[in-house]
């Protein structure tokens, strides 16, 4: 199965974003053909300046190659390396009727926010299906506020095909509900914009653990037994562990011998222990960058290359000499 997945860069990664998107995403490579690219077209949109954005797209490559994306199993680039897809994009944009990109949630919420809309902002979903329709694509996995952007993918792919013969493949979303919304250090979804969130890579122990201790819990007294329902610690070291480990880490809430602190310290070494591999691979290509470029080089020759003889059919189909 052909699976294809983009990131938006835009800074920093957290512990949600780790067990929310990253994590989910590179376990599909060891069972399907996935393609997985920065999508810093689609960041311009949003974008404050050049310096953010070069950086953001990099952090990003570096941080998801890190973390585990095998550049021998997945395709991965950086999305204006391959810049084919552009030109998909306005030939899909014939067969985007108005009132489809006018009805886009993401597109709605944003200018209900008062971002001032351009036309990037307002055709972004097109950019989407082109990036989706170019690599025929059979399966999208996506947060919920992606849905209705696959959505559309199928409405063109579908408006192009009636017209001019069975080019595209129609894909399908892949929502990964077992994936729970998981907390920040306050209790509410985990967000960089809430101020509550545990980066994913810290620099040092030390100041992992100062984090942890900024863990909102209730304030039972040392020595009386404690509530791991609803408590965000327990809540978050629960990521970490398996059942068995589950029930031995209620049973120490529960045996009143220990306190918040203790179990702070322990969320600080499960969060430390889990990334050890991660860090020293950061720790290896944010100094050999040059092989974080040649791997999104090598990407992006394959993407092209597809998106070359996909680019051949689709213009020959409608007529462009
Ligand atoms: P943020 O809310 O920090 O801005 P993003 O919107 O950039 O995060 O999210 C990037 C990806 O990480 C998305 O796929 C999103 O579903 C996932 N994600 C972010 N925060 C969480 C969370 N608290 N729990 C689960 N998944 C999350
Ligand atoms: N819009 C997606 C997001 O905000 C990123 C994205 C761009 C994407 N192109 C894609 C995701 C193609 C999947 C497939 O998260």
């Amino acid at each position: 199965m052909r699976v294809l997945t983009g990131i938006q860069a835009s800074g920093k990664l957290h512990i949600g974003n780790y067990f929310g998107a990253m994590k989910p995403m590179i376990e599909l490579q060891e069972e399907h053909e996935l393609f997985t690219f920065i999508a810093n077209y689609h960041s311009l949109t949003t974008s404050k300046d050049a310096a953010t954005l070069r950086q953001y797209s990099i952090d990003a490559a570096v941080d998801y190659l890190s973390v585990g994306i095998d550049p021998n199993k997945t395709t991965f680039w950086m999305q204006s390396h391959s810049p084919e897809v552009l030109e998909l994009y306005w030939i899909l944009s014939k067969f985007t009727p108005m009132g489809l990109l006018e009805r886009a949630h993401s597109y709605k919420d944003k200018v209900a926010r008062g971002i001032s809309a351009n036309h990037a902002l307002f055709s972004y979903p097109v950019l989407m299906a082109a990036d989706i329709l170019m690599l025929d694509t059979q399966t999208v996995p996506v947060g919920k506020d992606q849905i209705q952007h696959v959505e559309m993918t199928r409405d063109i792919a579908t408006k192009f095909n009636n017209e001019y013969g069975e080019i595209f493949t129609l894909p399908e979303h892949l929502v990964q509900e077992e994936v729970a919304t998981i907390p920040g250090i306050d209790g509410q979804k985990m967000s960089k914009s809430y101020d509550n969130a545990i980066d994913l890579f810290m620099e040092t122990e030390k100041k992992l653990q100062k984090r942890c201790n900024k863990i909102i819990s209730s304030s039972t007294p040392l020595g009386e037994p404690l509530k791991w329902e609803g408590d965000n610690i327990y809540n978050l070291a629960a990521l970490f562990l398996d059942n068995s480990q589950k029930q031995e880490l209620r049973a120490r809430y529960t045996s009143g011998k220990e306190g918040y602190g203790h179990f702070k310290k322990y969320l600080k070494e499960l969060i430390w222990e889990e990334l050890s591999e991660a860090r020293e691979k950061r720790e290896y290509y944010l100094t050999h960058i040059d092989e974080v470029h040649d791997i999104l080089a090598m990407g992006a020759k394959k993407v092209s290359e597809i998106s070359k003889q996909k680019m051949g059919k689709v213009k020959d189909a409608i007529g462009l000499l």
